[in-house]
């Protein structure tokens, strides 16, 4: 078996999941549960970042233990991953002790091999970015950009990690490894920024200005900053699973220069590690266009909307609308187009005209099917150039394309039951009618079966419960599910209830 190890980023306490957490931790889940269901041994890890000065100036103005803020912050986010049905192995939180001491370890390692080293240092602090300024940060009039908050001038003695001395290595890893960035334009980025000389970086922050953080096993006067503390833990989960390197590292793009795709691979290198195989940085979701707030009210709460709308709908409309790696907008409108049309109008239909015909004409048990004649033939024939060609955009991420073939499917389906007029053959008695009638209800029966066993990485409870109403077990692997085999002669079918039902007031979102 392959093992296949993912993870995502791990999200910030200091506010509750948005939208583009929600989005990025079913991305992970549909690459999981699909390599799953292709026999690999996936490990699949999501979590919390819990340190660092904006989560400890968000517990002090709610007034709350910044211990007690972050466990209840936390519970939101563990809350999602069963909201959302993710298939995590782990969920790992920074403030867990398995990671505090991985990261004093390593940074007791790094110290003892010279890689980190004291000195003095004097220039601009941005609070809010949680960072170190140079120069060449500021906007050409000389104020500093707006992203930095409020920018003081200090003097202090830190610690900082040797970065620079591994420019080079990286260059060249990065440029000999073309999966190391997906997609390419991000690894094309990379290397430009990698072009100008890179500072070192300063890991430790003075306890007198931040308590919150992981103490540095040589100077217990410092916290450790929070980006080197929160990239480990991809490795401080598995540590002793023997999972790393991971295969896909998925992030937004906001996170890519300069923690992972620089910070991160070279913290792994000093210390003998191998970096990620690959970065999957996606795109941000904007709302009606606009960027998404909740202060502005421009805002979706995953929590609700799965009250309102099941959540495989979601999970649906995240993946068939934004392609991996580019930017896309939610809004309600949109997504009601493809709840109507793709989902209660095509796939629902299916479900509904499947069962009920077989109810009506056969007793509710698929009969066995006469001979294929053309329109079966070419249904087949579908569904095998439909799978091959899914199985193909997946493996290149196109997971929005893979979706549209599948459901370009569902629709060739509907249009073959229009086609066969199930109900008119139920009225002729000949033995040539009623053998028509038998092949047409099998082969709806089975096309449905084949279409939801595809879906179910992106919607597991639906296909799940479509694949009981044909009397076929919850899928474990797609080994011989995914052919076309006329396997359901005699399978009893079951009531499935309205899977994506109208609610009775269309919110807007
Ligand atoms: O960056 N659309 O946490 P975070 C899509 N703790 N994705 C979005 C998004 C949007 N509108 N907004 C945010 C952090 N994200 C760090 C990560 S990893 C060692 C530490 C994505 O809560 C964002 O790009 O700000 C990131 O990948 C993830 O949500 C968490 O963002
Ligand atoms: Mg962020």
């Amino acid at each position: 078996m392959k093992s296949f190890y993912l993870t995502t980023a791990i999200d910030y306490v200091n506010g509750s999941p948005h939208l583009g957490h929600a989005y990025e931790k079913v991305l992970a889940d549909v690459i999981a549960r699909s390599r799953r269901m292709m026999g690999d041994d996936v490990y699949f890890l999501t979590g919390t970042d819990e340190h660092g000065q904006k989560i400890q100036q968000s517990a002090r103005a709610k007034g709350v233990p910044t211990q007690q803020f972050v466990d209840d912050v936390a519970a939101e986010f563990v809350a999602l991953t069963k909201l959302l049905n993710l298939s995590n192995n782990d969920f790992i939180r920074t403030t867990e002790p398995r990671h505090k001491q991985v990261v004093r370890d390593i940074l007791q390692q790094l110290f003892g091999k010279g890689e980190i080293y004291r000195a003095e240092y004097q220039g601009f602090y941005s609070t809010r970015q949680e960072q170190f300024l140079q120069e060449k940060d500021r906007l050409p009039d000389g104020r500093w950009p707006e992203i930095f908050g409020e920018v003081t001038e200090i003097t202090e003695a830190n610690y900082f990690f040797k970065l620079r001395s591994y420019q080079q290595w990286l260059i060249d890893y990065v440029t000999a490894h073309e999966d190391f960035v997906f997609p390419a334009h991000r690894r094309k980025s990379l290397l430009e920024f990698l072009s100008e000389p890179l500072n070192d970086l300063c890991i430790s922050r003075p306890k007198e200005r931040l308590e919150w953080g992981i103490p540095l096993p040589f100077d217990e006067n410092y916290v450790t900053y929070v980006w080197f503390d929160a990239l480990l833990n991809y490795y401080s989960a598995v540590i002793e699973k023997g999972r790393w390197p991971a295969d896909y590292n998925i992030i937004g793009k906001d996170i890519l220069i300069p923690a992972h795709g620089i910070y991160w691979p070279i913290m792994l290198h000093a210390c003998g590690l191998p970096p990620p195989k690959t970065l999957l940085v996606h795109g941000w979701w904007s709302i009606n266009g606009d960027k998404m707030s909740k202060s502005t009210g421009n805002f979706i709460d995953p929590v609700a909307f799965c009250q309102d709308w099941k959540v495989d709908s979601l999970r649906y409309f995240l993946i068939r609308e934004m392609t991996v790696g580019a930017d896309s907008d939610f809004s309600m409108e949109q997504f009601l187009v493809r709840y109507n049309s793709e989902l209660a109008n095509n796939l629902g239909n299916l479900v509904n005209r499947t069962i009920n015909m077989t109810t009506r004409f056969a007793g509710g048990v698929v009969p066995a099917a006469g001979p294929a004649e053309d329109a079966e033939r070419e249904l087949q024939q579908l569904w095998t150039q439909t799978r091959d060609e899914v199985f193909r955009l997946n493996a290149g991420l196109q997971f929005h394309l893979g979706l549209e073939r599948t459901m370009a499917f569902v629709t060739a389906t509907n249009a073959y039951i229009e086609k066969r007029a199930p109900w008119k053959l139920a009225k002729d008695t000949s033995p040539a009618g009623q053998a028509l009638l038998h092949t047409s209800l099998a082969t709806m029966a089975e096309a449905l079966r084949l279409a939801v066993t595809l879906l179910w990485p992106v919607m597991p409870t639906v296909a799940d419960k479509v694949r009981g109403g044909l009397a076929q077990a919850p899928l474990a692997r797609w080994d011989g599910e995914l052919e076309w085999g006329i396997r359901l002669a005699g399978a009893k079918l079951q009531p499935v209830e309205i899977l994506f039902p109208k609610p009775a007031t269309e919110k807007k979102g």
